[in-house]
């Protein structure tokens, strides 16, 4: 499966809803996560994010393990996104802040 990291957390751009073949995108108020259960792994989102913030479950980087399991929790409580919208208002200012988990909102 493929995991939604860190450096989404407040940006949200939601390009990579666009290119998922099986719509396995679900979305909170700052952030995105996958449902590694619909995932198919066609590495399709992960280019497409301007955050870098997607990766293969195998790579996501050290310290980041935690979203893991936050993409499958959090996948089972929010709905599902499919059409891109804007980014957050301040996703210039927080994109490459490292240590966003902080600021997630549920
Ligand atoms: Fe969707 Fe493919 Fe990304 Fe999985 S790897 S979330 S199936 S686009
Ligand atoms: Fe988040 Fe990147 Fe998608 S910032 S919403 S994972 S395009």
């Amino acid at each position: 499966t493929f995991v939604v990291t860190d450096n989404c957390i407040r940006c949200k751009y939601t390009d990579c809803v666009e290119v998922c073949p099986v719509d396995c995108f679900y979305e909170g108020p700052n952030f995105l996560v996958i449902n590694p259960d619909e995932c198919i792994d066609c590495a399709l989102c992960e280019p497409e994010c301007p955050a870098n913030a997607i990766f293969s479950e195998d790579e996501v980087p050290a310290g980041q393990e935690e979203f893991l399991a936050i993409n499958e929790e959090l996948s089972q409580v929010w709905p599902n996104i499919t059409e891109k919208k804007d980014a957050l208002p301040e996703h210039e200012k927080w994109d490459g802040v490292s240590g966003k988990l902080q600021y997630l909102e549920r």
